[in-house]
């Protein structure tokens, strides 16, 4: 059978094999279900346990510039950092599908300039689909990239490339004019061929709406239930980055805190010299320790 398939895994029959989620399915769950389940991750070892934690797709996305590089927001992110996280991401991943974020100004100057950079991301991050921000204004650009064989996932509503303009990371399309933009937006990007589109920080029935209105699936965050899937950032679902508590962001584990707590007791059991013990030493019969 044709299609990518990954070999066995630690703990799996030798022969298994695990086969790719691919672009046809991920549109085909938009009818026959059921919700796409997709997070983002930045490094091989993250990559590996959502992968094994059975999340459909995988976002390498320019939220890094938060949530791994410590920015107040994502517009410094290159493409050249997105290149190296997804290509760590994808060397972790057997199933999940692996989509890599267009960073801020790397799409929006020309239809070659944007389908350029989506070509770096795929030969040199090993992604599989790109995701970029923008509506009606960025369907030539889509269109041209998808021209070239590359799977495009579009992003509307909140968009956090444009936070300046937007003055702060606002919930989106309120206003039925809004609404009504945000709908045309959806259509035009999927009449560009995007195969897929997030729809973050918009009103639950307005999320509707726009998932009635295309044929390709949404996937939204901070956008309701009624999307055909459901994307969250894992610092945010693991509880790992304490800073903000968006309303949208569900807390899966406290992970966060579980680090704390472990670097505690490390760093307690190092200056008291309970650690290394024999059991952590290598063929060391009798140590003598340094208390401080
Ligand atoms: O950069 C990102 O992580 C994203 C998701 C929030 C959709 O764009």
């Amino acid at each position: 059978m044709y299609g990518r398939e990954t070999p066995a895994g630690a703990g799996e029959a030798p022969g298994a094999f695990v086969r790719k989620v691919t672009v046809p399915e991920i549109r085909g769950r938009k009818a026959a279900g059921p919700p796409i389940a997709m997070v983002t991750a930045y490094d091989f070892t993250m990559g590996l346990l959502v992968d094994e934690g059975g999340a459909d797709v995988v976002l390498v996305g320019d939220s890094l510039g938060m949530v791994v590089q410590g920015l107040p927001n994502t517009l410094p992110v290159t493409i050249d950092e997105i290149c190296y996280h997804s290509r760590a991401v994808a060397r972790g991943l057997r199933r999940a599908h692996l989509v890599a974020d267009m960073p801020f100004m790397s799409f929006q100057l020309s239809a070659e300039d944007a389908l350029r950079n989506a070509g770096k991301l795929m030969k040199e991050g090993a992604c599989e689909a790109v995701k970029l921000e923008g509506g009606a204004e960025v369907a030539p650009h889509v269109a041209r990239i998808v021209s070239a064989g590359i799977p495009v996932m579009g992003h509307i509503g909140l968009l956090p490339q444009s936070v300046h303009a937007m003055g702060g990371f606002k919930v989106q399309g309120k206003q039925e004019d809004e609404a009504d933009r945000l709908i045309r937006d959806a259509r035009a990007l999927e009449d560009a061929g995007c195969y897929s589109i997030v729809i973050e920080g918009v009103p639950a029935d307005v999320a509707g709406r726009i998932t009635e209105a295309v044929a390709v699936p949404t996937i939204g965050i901070g956008a309701g239930p009624q999307c055909d899937g459901q994307v969250l950032v894992c610092y945010d679902f693991l509880g790992m980055f304490r800073g903000l508590r968006p309303k949208f962001v569900k807390r899966y584990a406290e992970l966060g805190d579980a680090v704390v707590e472990a670097t505690r007791a490390y760093v307690d059991e190092v200056r008291a010299g309970a650690f290394p013990t024999e059991a952590h030493s290598f063929g060391i019969k009798a140590v003598a320790r340094k208390t401080a």
